[in-house]
């Protein structure tokens, strides 16, 4: 069987790692995959985005099944394109991304079906939005509508900063189109949870819960970047906690986009927040996160596989989904700079893995059999162990071992 994985960093390679594992699987071709995806695939040159040519190349080789990853290729279509080509597909059609690709589009969702979030409003104007956070409380929260690579959400303490926010997305467009509508909502205190979830429309499997860590320095400091690391499971995630979330959100947010015409199969990933009020949905992402997938995959004790294929045909009821009751961290190694400016170059070597740690590889190229650093993430060093408390000592102990010039982590992960 041949599969066609579309996506680049981490995440994929930690897809691609978990595939491979099923011995049905003969080629995968990566697009565009990255120096260390090639060690595990065949890489193509060809960008998520480039529906077109991703299109043609599974025109040409035989693909079997295709796993789209990155949001902005399903918010695109891509599954539904690949569809058309006859290729069964794990992950969402574009009617179904849109929880995604529209902020607007869920917390209208939400209001609708009753699923617990934030209270907000949604504006088309920045005069309205303006007016309306005259008689806010703050602190508020801005959000742009569409994707933003992870940057859409402003959390303004005071007015001023509130409008700077609604003047930077609707005015001065620093998010593009994606600003052109804005969500302003009610700001939660609490801990913030992330369930990603197996669905094919009707059934709903979560996987281990988790947490990214998202700060770029040392101890919780410095800028916001995509996720400097994860844990799974979430220490304050418990099971009471997750049989409320799935009677209260999962299962009615899959039944309200299926009676909404958008039945959405793939990884259907839910932001939470443990509020005072209970759990609430802060976002739903359309996709596997990063670097969340490379916690929690390792922890999949079924086949990867099995499981997407399961989605694909809407048999997920009748499939295995199980995971170990271990623990996993995953701590990211970035450019110096990152999620600023950067350089790239740099040779990385990697060592030796023991059993129970991995090496995902994001941005890295390889040039004659050689790696070199080629983006602000540049690796996941995971451990998994019987505990949390050791799990997060583990990529410590990796990342001595990985050498390269310009390296920056956030070690001291928000527990
Ligand atoms: P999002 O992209 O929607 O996940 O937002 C990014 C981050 O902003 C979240 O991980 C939260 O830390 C924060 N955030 C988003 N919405 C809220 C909210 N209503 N209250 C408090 N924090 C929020
Ligand atoms: N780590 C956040 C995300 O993948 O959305």
């Amino acid at each position: 069987m041949n599969v066609l994985v579309v996506g680049d960093g981490g995440r994929a390679h930690a897809v691609v790692k978990a595939l491979k594992q099923n011995k049905q699987v003969h080629e995968i071709f990566a697009l565009p995959g990255n120096g260390g995806i090639a060690a595990d695939a065949e890489c193509f040159p060809i960008e998520a985005t480039d529906i077109d040519g991703i299109v043609e190349f599974a025109k040409t080789h035989e693909v079997d099944f295709a796993v789209v990853i990155p949001a902005n290729a399903l918010v695109m279509g891509c599954v539904d394109r690949l569809e058309e080509l006859g290729i069964p597909c794990f992950g969402p059609r574009a009617n179904a991304a849109i929880i995604e690709g529209s902020k607007v589009f869920s917390k209208t969702l939400m209001k609708k079906y009753g699923i617990p979030t934030a209270s907000g409003e949604a504006f088309s104007n920045p005069d309205d939005a303006i007016a309306y956070l005259k008689n806010a409380t703050y602190p508020i929260v801005v959000k742009a509508d569409g994707l933003a690579l992870g940057k859409g959400v402003v959390v303004a303490v005071t007015y001023e900063e509130a409008e700077k926010a609604v003047r930077d997305m609707m005015c001065e467009k620093v998010f593009g189109e994606s600003g052109s509508k804005i969500i302003i909502e009610e700001h939660f205190i609490g801990v913030e949870v992330s369930v990603l979830t197996f669905t094919d429309g009707k059934t709903v499997v979560p996987m281990v819960s988790c947490m990214d860590h998202k700060r770029a320095f040392d101890g919780d400091e410095g800028l916001n970047t995509g996720g400097m690391g994860a844990v799974a499971p979430n220490p304050y995630f418990n099971k009471e906690t997750e049989r409320e979330c799935m009677e209260r959100i999962f299962l009615p947010t899959v039944r309200a986009m299926r009676a909404e015409g958008r039945s959405f199969k793939g990884c259907l990933y839910f932001g939470l927040m443990l509020t005072k009020y209970g759990p609430k949905v802060i976002e739903y992402n359309c996709r596997l996160g990063d670097p969340e997938a490379q916690v929690v995959l390792p922890l999949l004790k079924s086949d990867l596989l099995e499981i997407m294929t399961a989605v694909s045909n809407g048999t997920l009821s009748e499939t295995p989904v199980n995971f170990s009751d271990e623990a996993a961290c995953c701590v990211v190694l970035a450019s110096n700079g990152y999620p600023q400016e950067y350089q790239t170059g740099f040779e990385i070597t990697l060592p030796e893995t023991a059993e129970d740690e991995e090496i995902y590889i994001a941005g890295a190229k390889r040039k004659i059999g050689r790696l070199y650093t080629s983006g602000g993430r540049v690796l996941g060093a995971v451990k998994t162990a019987k505990t949390l408390a050791e799990a997060v000592e583990g990529p410590n102990h990796i990342q001595h071992k990985i050498n390269y010039n310009n390296a920056n982590m956030a070690r001291n992960m928000r527990l």
